[in-house]
């Protein structure tokens, strides 16, 4: 199969799974926003839909109109189903304040290395404070 028919074909199926999702989100990747990505159990696969959910509920939830992690914490988690994504200053002292924009593109790097298996990684900025740095960021299954 040419690559861009298992693209539209990826892309399609993907639509149907998620209805409630925005269709036209975002799928460029940058690898660049991301560093320190380990696939940390490469044998599993954790539902993509549950992982997409789960990206949506950290910080209490980043869904719909909110476009960035409310409240300022220093740690979060985000689940849903089989997906548990947990975050973390890397620099004690600084707080997550993180764009859903940078975020997903932080998930979408890190996906583009291990896919739906379990990570490890750091997205690049995404914090406040004197102390700033990045978030770290794992990806386990429930
Ligand atoms: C889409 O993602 C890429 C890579 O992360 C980013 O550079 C670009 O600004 C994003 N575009 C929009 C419209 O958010
Ligand atoms: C948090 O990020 C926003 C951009 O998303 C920025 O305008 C704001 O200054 C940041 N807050 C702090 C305390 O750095």
């Amino acid at each position: 199969m040419h690559p861009s028919t298992l693209l539209i074909a990826l892309l399609a199926a993907t639509a149907t799974a998620l209805p409630t999702l925005d269709a036209r989100a975002n799928t460029s990747v940058n690898p660049d926003s991301v560093t320190f990505t380990t696939c940390t159990d490469p044998g599993v696969s954790i539902d993509s839909h549950d992982i997409n959910v789960a990206i949506l509920s950290i910080c209490g939830t980043i869904a719909g109109t909110i476009q960035k992690c409310q409240g300022s914490p220093a740690s979060t988690t985000g689940a849903s189903g089989t997906a548990v994504l947990k975050l973390n200053v890397v620099n004690q002292g600084s707080t997550i304040n993180v764009s859903k924009g940078r975020w997903e593109a932080c998930m979408r790097a890190a996906r583009a290395v291990c896919g739906n298996s379990p990570f490890k990684s750091e997205c690049v900025g995404g914090t406040a404070g004197t102390s700033g740095g990045n978030i770290a960021f794992e990806l386990t299954a429930a």
